[in-house]
């Protein structure tokens, strides 16, 4: 008896030995083999800001924004920071391209503003916009050394350290087509803002990523790569004419 049941155990053990080698045995070597529990493996890849009911062109109205968390409504603005800078966090007042969908994905249905005119109008137009954060001798060091690490998070890996257009990206070969910034003299401030907040050609808006106080930075510390000698101008001593009234430049 005890010999039978030595006997039975010993097959079985081999039997099971047996199927697990056979059910591992798999000739994709990144495979884990045979997945008894795949929910164990892979979670759902359910992520935030994704309209499940909205892939690749087609619309599944059962599932539209079900499963992910919503934009807030457009014109929401964050409830944070200094009163004076309240403007910053007002919605930027101008609107994406046309093609703006097309090109970077700027849907009217996420809140994006899409202007109805063609062309460049509203780039154009940018170009008259002022950068509202005016430099200062007190100042300028602190925006120059935040705009620095804003743009080694969010733009060197494309435009290069020194904004050469010859970031890690482009020199892996993964990306072309950044230009260099010494080459971008001519180009408004106004202008930047706009290419940084909407994206630009294989660039993508920055809009989601960085508010309007930190794209205004980061164009302060841009043209500090663009121009040698930027930065405010070291005040002259004059003679003070009360009579005159200094108007305030601040937009
Ligand atoms: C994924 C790569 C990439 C990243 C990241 C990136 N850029 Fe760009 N950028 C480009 C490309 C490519 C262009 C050229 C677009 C064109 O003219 O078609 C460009 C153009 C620009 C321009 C010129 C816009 C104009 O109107 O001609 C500015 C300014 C600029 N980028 C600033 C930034 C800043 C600031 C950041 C970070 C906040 C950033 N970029 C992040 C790739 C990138």
């Amino acid at each position: 008896m005890k010999k039978n049941f030595k006997a039975i155990s010993t097959k079985a053990l081999a039997l099971t030995f047996g199927i697990g080698t056979l059910f591992s045995c798999v000739s994709d070597k990144d495979s884990p083999g045979l997945e008894w529990m795949p929910d164990m493996y892979r979670s759902p890849a359910v992520e935030t800001y994704v309209d499940y009911g909205w892939v690749k062109e087609e619309v599944n109205p059962e599932a539209v924004m079900k499963q992910s968390a919503k934009h807030p409504p457009l014109a929401t603005i964050p409830y944070q920071g200094k009163v004076e800078d309240l403007e910053m966090y007002l919605p930027y007042h101008r609107k994406a391209s046309s093609f703006a969908a097309v090109t970077h994905g700027l849907q009217e249905k996420d809140g994006w503003r899409l202007t109805t005119e063609e062309g460049d109008a509203e780039y154009n137009a940018a170009a008259a916009d002022k950068n509202p954060i005016q430099l200062t001798e007190d100042n300028q060091k602190s925006i120059f050394s935040d705009g620095k690490e804003l743009y080694e998070i969010n733009c060197a890996h494309c435009h290069g350290e020194d904004g050469d257009g010859k970031g890690s990206m482009v020199q892996s070969g993964a990306y072309a087509g950044v230009p260099d910034y010494s080459n971008l003299k001519d180009l408004p401030d106004g202008q930047l803002f706009y290419s940084i907040y909407y994206g630009k050609g294989m660039m993508g808006a920055h809009a989601p990523l960085l508010n309007k106080k930190e794209i205004w930075t980061v164009v302060h510390y841009i043209n500090k790569l663009r121009f040698e000698d930027y930065g405010a101008a070291t005040p002259q001593k004059v003679e003070t004419d009360t009579t005159v009234v200094v108007e305030d430049t601040v937009q």
